[in-house]
């Protein structure tokens, strides 16, 4: 396995996920937990040394352990790490003094051939992606210069003997194109064949999670999206029946939502399942609620509350799982010298692991979503579970517009349950990020048979997205868009009208509310 010791740059997570794509396995230390006794221990085959807002010239900047120079193994500085591994080898940085270049640069070759440039310099020059203030300003010895670029001379440096190549620029970001086979090379100078797979992954994962939990109890808060499913899938591989997972149904999910995931979660998967029924509570405390921010505050609020209810009565529970992702943790790595590594998280039930003493199990911390949904395949979830929608946590409240009432709640899950079997049936589903109904706080005056009706307007949402920052409205055909508010009048009694909603984001919000 590879070692990527982390200095806190904002991409250092790009680097791990283009060595998995590579089929690599490797593991990020923030640098105050790289010692000499986790190099023992981990006895990484190579190591890369991350990028880093910190400034080598400084007092105090971080550096990694000296032994990663001693191991006999491939070392791969970028950035930041170029520079503290010039420091530590006999070389000179410097602060920068106006000579900082941020964004697109031109590397050109030199006479000196790398292996890690196999395939490079094709046409001439290669775009790479700089983000530094500082710079080498004397190479330590045995290093050569294989590429150079106007703002930075030492852009590609080598000591081929020793195997340390040291970059400026950003392999692991997409503006750096040939940044893959840049890194592929280096794997295959380190002796890796690229053999690593989701199941080995699986298999890491759940040594780890044994590790962790030893013996104790562990809950988990299962909503049935991907992350909270996967999750609790993996643990429960690890740790059987030490995992508890309770489902809490707040009477604002889906047509046979509730029942489908229990089932499957309980009965196909034999987990230990808690279905806590609380359709009463909830809806009770949001009759008259009609503004979106108390909606969402009160739903928030009392799932904790009926979480922490559920979760007292599992005896013994030290632990909180939680389906956290790569992207949601943002790590900020002290410089000040303290061993403390800050982690703040998005917590889905915040505050909570504080509040009942639990301590946290993250098993997804390092994947992104689409290595979850990998990973829950290799887990055996069926498709459906693992290609689903995003579902947010305070479920229909959000799409129904105003007072939320069972009757308003019942129409809306019959819409949108016809809403997506046209979309399934048409073959669109998984083209598509997100598609719902909306049900709107208007009725409309409409004519169906020989009488009038006077019913609820529902709009329809369908969008296309890579993270749910920003959307574009899903082009259906008219024919689709007319059969669908055909099916949906017809078979959902209490909608006469249906509207399509074609507001991208931004300006709109995917959601409603
Ligand atoms: P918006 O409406 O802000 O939504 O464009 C972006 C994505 O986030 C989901 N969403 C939520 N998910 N809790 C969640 O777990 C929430 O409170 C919440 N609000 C919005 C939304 O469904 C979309 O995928």
């Amino acid at each position: 396995r590879l070692l990527i010791v982390d200095f806190g740059s904002q991409v250092t997570q790009l680097i791990a996920r283009r060595l998995r794509e590579l089929n690599v396995y490797c593991e990020i230390h923030p640098f105050q937990a790289v010692t000499d006794a986790l190099l023992d221990e981990m006895a990484p085959k190579a190591v890369i040394l991350s990028g880093g807002p910190a400034s080598v010239p400084d007092a105090g900047s971080p550096r990694p352990p000296q032994r990663v120079f001693e191991l006999g193994v491939p070392v791969l500085g970028i950035c930041y790490g170029q520079q503290v591994m010039m420091q530590m080898l006999g070389g000179e940085v410097l602060r920068g003094d106006g000579t900082a270049e941020f964004g697109r640069a031109f590397v050109s070759p030199t006479d000196t051939p790398s292996e890690l440039l196999a395939g490079w310099f094709d046409g001439g020059r290669e775009q790479v992606w700089m983000s530094h203030g500082d710079h080498v300003s004397r190479l330590a010895p045995g290093f050569e210069v294989c590429g150079t670029s106007p703002g930075a001379p030492f852009a590609i440096t080598a000591d081929l003997a020793r195997n340390f190549y040291a970059v400026q620029f950003h392999p692991e970001v997409h503006h750096t194109p040939n940044g893959r086979a840049f890194l592929a090379n280096f794997l295959r100078v380190a002796g890796f064949t690229g053999d690593w797979t989701m199941e080995a992954y699986r298999d890491e994962a759940v040594r780890r999670i044994r590790e962790e939990v030893g013996k104790a109890k562990v809950i988990c808060a299962l909503s049935g999206g991907v992350d909270s499913s996967v999750t609790a899938a993996l643990i429960h591989e690890a740790i059987g029946d030490q995992l508890t997972c309770v489902f809490v149904d707040h009477g604002l999910l889906r047509l046979n939502e509730a029942e489908e995931v229990v089932a499957m979660f309980r009965d196909h998967m034999n987990l230990q399942v808690i279905h806590a029924q609380e359709q009463d509570l909830f809806l009770g405390a949001l009759e008259g609620v009609s503004d979106p921010e108390v909606k969402r505050k009160t739903i928030g609020k009392l799932f904790i509350d009926v979480f922490q209810k559920y979760a007292d009565e599992i005896e013994g529970a030290r632990f909180l799982a939680q389906g956290t992702l790569y992207p949601d943790v943002i790590e900020s790595v002290s410089f000040a010298g303290g061993p403390s590594v800050t982690i703040k998280s998005h917590h889905n039930v915040g505050g909570l692991p504080e509040k009942m003493g639990l301590k946290l199990v993250e098993p997804l911390r390092e994947l992104f979503k689409d290595e979850v949904r990998a990973l829950g395949r290799e887990l055996g979830l069926p498709a459906s579970f693992i290609g689903r929608h995003p579902f947010p946590g305070p479920g229909l409240a959000i799409r129904c517009p105003g007072e939320i009432t069972r009757e308003k709640l019942e129409i809306l899950r019959k819409a949108d349950a016809v809403y997506i079997d046209q979309i399934r049936k048409h073959g669109l589903y998984d083209e598509i990020w997100q598609a719902f109904v909306a049900i709107l706080p208007v009725r409309t005056v409409g004519v169906m048979g020989d009488g009038r009706t006077y019913d609820f307007a529902c709009a329809l949402r369908a969008v296309t997205s890579v993270d749910g920052m920003t959307a574009d409205y899903y082009p259906f055909t008219h024919e689709f868009l007319g059969e669908t508010a055909t099916r949906i009048i017809n078979e959902v009694r209490g909608i006469n009208r249906v509207t399509y909603d074609v507001t991208s984001k931004p300006p709109g919000t995917i959601e409603w509310e």
